[in-house]
């Protein structure tokens, strides 16, 4: 088993419903260190990068933020960095070495649980032969054919809680409170969040923003004595004459960093309605702490369901939250494919019809 890519509540869950649901059918259970490094970079590891998942080494983790397996966004074995002499770095393709760590250890199936690029990594090793079931994770929800990723209802149950907590403090200072939410390019973290938490304006990266209307927004609501407002924003938000913001530029084997879009709304809108604006980013704050009970059983459910899935004799497919029960999809379908927030959905429309400003 491997878990790749950012962390998510519910990882250390499906580590142990594989473990045991494996155990149950007389299968051993082995877990890779920080994604595939445990297998790409034994030196790293002298006591095994690799190693035995027992009943009694995922005892009483279910509850657990984080992945006692650890993980990594750098390590894409179809990316793999080689320094060279020159200093600069050349990118190789190592996905046969994980294939001939298998083959030579006897291990017969992996199960890869991750986001769009652990899954995309686990279709190219199902392509080469490895028996491969996915499982779909990450606190951006934006995987299709799956209707939630865990990990994003404890991201969005933590950003609500956040969201709450603020309207006190910008109702008696009578500002404006700009709170930076991740989710890479989707938005569906600020969309339920913002939502459910009262916010009176939300901005997407689905939908490029008109900084007027927010403004408009927040001078209605003086005008109606309501004097202060919260406005949710996604890290992939911008504006419709701009660009996102991004901190760090990406390459073949690590993702861009996002960030910094709160800051840079809350100056605006301070500068334009002579309000006091200050900006909250929460950040990584929205990947710790303990999964929620939805996200805790979506996670045993797909760790039992990869298994039962292997057993079954099925192979690069992942496990996907379906009603009312968890079905498999091709993984071909999944990676390298991104779920964006439908502006054609309900959800959305809640949010207008509750008469909150998405910025257009
Ligand atoms: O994909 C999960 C996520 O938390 C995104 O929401 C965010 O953009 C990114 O990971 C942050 O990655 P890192 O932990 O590398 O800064």
């Amino acid at each position: 088993m491997s878990t790749g890519g950012g962390d998510a509540p519910g990882l250390n869950a499906v580590i142990r419903a594989v473990t045991l649901t494996a155990a149950k059918r007389g299968w051993e259970c082995y877990g890779i260190r920080d994604g595939y490094n445990g297998i790409l970079y034994p030196e790293r590891y002298p006591e095994g990068g690799v190693f035995r998942l027992t009943l009694d080494r995922v005892r009483g983790i279910a509850h657990l933020g984080g992945t006692m397996l650890g993980t990594t966004n750098k390590g894409n074995p179809l990316h793999f960095p080689l320094p060279q002499a020159d200093g600069s770095v050349r990118h190789i393709d190592r996905s046969d070495d994980i294939i001939d760590y298998f083959a030579r250890q006897g291990l017969d199936a992996l199960v890869a649980v991750g986001g769009d690029g652990s899954l995309a990594i686990a279709h190219e090793l199902h392509k080469k032969g490895l028996r491969v079931v996915g499982v779909p994770k990450t606190i951006d929800n934006d995987l299709d054919k799956t209707f939630t990723t865990f990990g994003f209802d404890t991201a969005v149950e933590f950003a609500t809680d956040c969201i709450d907590r603020l309207h006190s403090t910008a109702e008696s200072h009578q500002r404006v409170m700009v709170v930076e939410v991740m989710g890479r390019y989707a938005g569906w973290i600020a969309l339920h969040a913002g939502i459910a938490g009262g916010a009176h304006a939300i901005l997407l990266p689905e939908i490029p923003f008109d900084l007027d209307k927010v403004v408009a927004k927040i001078r209605h609501r003086d005008l109606l004595g309501r004097m202060y407002s919260i406005v949710v924003v996604a890290e992939g938000a911008a504006p419709r004459d701009g660009q996102r913001v991004v901190l760090e530029s990406g390459n073949a084997g690590h993702a861009e960093r996002l960030g910094g879009i709160g800051e840079q709304v809350a100056r605006a809108l301070g500068e334009r309605t002579g309000k006091d604006a200050r900006a909250v980013v929460l950040g990584h704050l929205l990947r710790g702490g303990s999964p929620t009970s939805f996200d805790r059983l979506a996670s045993l459910r797909f760790g039992t369901a990869a298994v039962r899935a292997l057993a079954e004799g099925r192979s690069g497919v992942m496990v996907a939250l379906g009603y009312p029960d968890v079905n498999c999809v091709p993984l071909e379908e999944v990676a390298g494919r991104m779920k964006s927030v439908p502006l054609d959905s309900d959800t959305v429309q809640t949010a207008r019809d509750l008469g909150i400003c998405l910025g257009d």
